[in-house]
């Protein structure tokens, strides 16, 4: 069974903020070291134009949050496999697929992984903040030497994957299909093959998949931001979009309703879950984790 994401992280006390491109803000995050990448990160997404509309300014009342991270034993430490979801949840509801669903999956691989010697070493991370601007991620980027970020040979995310009415949404690493300038940034080399390895092992099991742009808008962002150029990929089963006609063909589900009804809302709970889609995303991941924790050659091909 899916873990049950963590509640409320903060209690966000004054207005909303609206911006649109070029606006910048200055908050003052001064009460709390962590957050103090928010204000970095308000400013990235303004310049990237997209819709802007913050709860700020200040943190009063605010909770620390953390990361979990934890890594394999066993493993070449110069060649770390990195997979990572978001444990937090809005505040609005207990966030069950979003992101209960990425989080339960990767305990139970990390569980899995005990049973193996993998020949890379394997950290899991579970994201603190995602919902607050990717607050955890990008803390833990920005605080990596430049030696150990050298180390991480790729990030796999896993933001949503149990959604009611899903697609078997792969981020689109290689622009194939959101060039620049539709959303999506073009990941670091490496990227395209990790997204060729989810949809050829979901063609292996006879499952159809689409591709989701590689828009930054989960904890990947940071990893592929200019200069970590960390390799990333990840997979989706759709949040407040709405399901096309030819999606609902080729994936069932209801055309015209959204992916997950209850995204960000009080009735992301463990009824919520769509129990096929999790089980078909858990062995993709998991495929995943193993292929690399063996085998990260693909990635330079
Ligand atoms: N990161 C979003 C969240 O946690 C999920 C999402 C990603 C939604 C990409 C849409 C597109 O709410
Ligand atoms: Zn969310
Ligand atoms: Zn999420
Ligand atoms: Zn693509």
């Amino acid at each position: 069974q899916a873990g049950a994401a963590a509640a409320v992280i903060y209690n966000n006390t004054t207005g909303d903020l609206n911006g649109t491109l070029g606006d910048t803000f200055t908050l003052d995050f001064a009460a709390v070291g962590v957050t103090q990448t928010l204000g970095q990160q308000l400013v990235a997404r303004v310049s990237s134009g997209l819709t802007l509309r913050i709860k700020a300014s200040t943190f009063r009342g605010m909770a620390t949050a953390e990361n979990i991270i934890a890594e394999s034993v066993w493993g070449d430490p110069t060649n770390v496999v990195m997979a990572g979801a978001h444990l937090d949840s809005v505040s609005a509801g207990p966030g069950i697929n979003d992101n209960g669903s990425g989080s339960g999956a990767l305990l139970e691989i990390a569980t899995q992984m005990r049973k193996v010697k993998p020949k890379n070493k394997v950290r899991f991370a579970l994201w603190g903040a995602e919902e607050s601007g990717l607050i955890g991620s990008e803390y833990y980027v920005d605080n990596l030497s430049a030696a150990e970020r050298k180390k991480i040979a790729l990030y796999l995310n896993f933001d949503m994957v149990a959604s009611p009415n899903y697609v078997r949404f792969v981020y689109d690493g290689d622009n194939s299909a959101f060039p620049v300038g539709t959303g999506s940034a073009p990941g670091p080399a490496g990227s395209g093959a990790i997204e060729q390895l989810f949809h050829d092992y979901f063609a292996s099991q006879g499952l159809a998949s689409r591709e989701t742009p590689f828009s930054g808008r989960s904890d990947y962002g940071p990893f592929i931001a200019a200069g970590v150029d960390i390799p990333s990929g990840g997979l989706f089963t759709g949040a407040e979009g709405v399901k096309t006609a030819d999606e609902a063909a080729v994936f069932g589900g209801t055309a015209g309703r959204p992916y997950d009804p209850c995204y960000h809302q009080a009735c992301d709970t463990i009824n919520n879950i769509n129990k096929q889609a999790l089980e078909e995303m858990s062995d993709a991941i998991a495929h995943a984790v193993i292929t690399y924790a063996f085998d990260t050659s693909s990635l330079h091909a």
